[in-house]
């Protein structure tokens, strides 16, 4: 027996579509994260999707929107680099912060005069964002400070008891293909400065702008998911040297209940629960967060972490576990 479909979950775009246009919230699939979404340009659904992720209302939303033509809807100004980003890499795991357009109120920006934009690579959020027209507030369909969903099953285990069925829609696209949440690049100087690593890297944002990413941060741009501590399951999370476990784990965690996340090559010493054992640094950012809540639906103290090496999106990998480590 299984259990009877949620009256949240839809496979029809349509769907998505009637409850953005009704004010409501639609989680929509990307090949990122899922993101919980609601009309950019209504206050007060924008303002549910605060209350349902518990976020802080001086955090701001990314503005999800169908093509690159939505730039000057959004943006007050575009500089070339920027243009040549969005047109060399959206719809894609991309997100641009540019001084916003009137478009972009406070309720989305956090009161900042910036706006982040993004097209999101996913067949069925792009039907959504076409035939809706205007731009989506999403911000990752989890908690504040939790593990980023990507699978209908994280969304629901997290959001469901805050979701209205029948009103509130949940659009299952099956698990997202990249798995960690999208690069940010700061567009509003001269340069690109890199915000959050993610699966571009900081030499093809470089490259594909034809202006090298500058090092550093803006005062005056503020991006609070960077905070140290994100991203973060209710297990602890130690994370190891990049090469190998040592030989003997347990006594890193002194717990019985331990589980590992490694790669393939990396064995399963005896004791430890593997969560996952990916075979490249691919794989693995698309199985990070689901082994993360893996590791708390089975109830585990402790996750032991070997993490990817390499750049790009290795080091987008590094960075969240950094974030997930500091958590508790
Ligand atoms: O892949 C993604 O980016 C996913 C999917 C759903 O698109 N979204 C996502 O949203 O990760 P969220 O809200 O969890 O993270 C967005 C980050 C936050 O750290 C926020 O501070 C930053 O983007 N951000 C949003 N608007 C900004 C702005 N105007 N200036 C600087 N940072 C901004
Ligand atoms: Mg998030």
């Amino acid at each position: 027996m299984t259990a009877p479909p949620s009256p949240l979950l839809s496979d029809d775009p349509a769907d998505a579509v009637a409850a953005l246009r009704a004010g409501r919230l639609a989680v929509l699939p990307t090949e990122t994260v899922y993101g919980l979404g609601a009309d950019a340009s209504r206050p007060s659904a924008v303002a549910r999707v605060y209350a349902v992720k518990g976020r802080p209302a001086d955090h701001p939303l990314i503005v999800h929107v169908a093509d690159a033509g939505a730039l000057d809807r959004w943006a007050a100004a575009v500089p070339d680099y920027a243009s040549r980003l969005a047109a060399a890499a959206w719809p894609g795991p991309l997100t641009l912060v540019l001084p916003r357009a009137s478009a972009a109120g406070d309720h989305v920006t956090g009161g900042q005069d910036t706006v982040a934009l993004r097209v999101p690579d996913h067949p069925l959020t792009l039907q959504v964002l076409s035939s809706f027209g205007g731009g989506v507030a999403a911000p990752s369909a989890n908690r504040f400070g939790r593990v980023s969903p990507t699978t209908v099953r994280h969304v629901l285990a997290e959001l469901a008891a805050a979701l209205v069925p029948g009103q509130d829609v949940v659009l299952d696209g099956g698990p997202c293909g990249v798995g960690v949440e999208s690069t940010i690049v700061d567009c509003t100087g001269p340069a690109p400065v890199l915000l959050r690593p993610g699966a571009v890297s900081a030499d093809e944002v470089g490259r594909l702008g034809g202006v090298q990413v500058v090092a550093g941060r803006r005062a005056a741009v503020r991006a609070p998911g960077m905070l140290a501590a994100h991203y973060a399951p209710a297990a602890r999370v130690v994370v190891l040297d990049v090469e190998a476990l040592p030989e003997h784990p347990g006594s890193l965690t002194g717990d019985p209940d331990a589980g590992l996340l490694a790669p393939r090559a990396v064995p399963t010493p005896s004791g430890l629960v593997r969560l996952a054992g990916p075979e490249d640094t691919e794989a693995y950012a698309r199985v990070l967060y689901a082994a993360l809540h893996e590791a708390d639906a089975l109830g585990l103290a402790t996750v032991l972490v070997v993490p990817p090496a390499g750049g790009g999106l290795a080091a987008a990998v590094r960075d969240r576990l950094s974030r997930a480590a500091a958590g508790r």
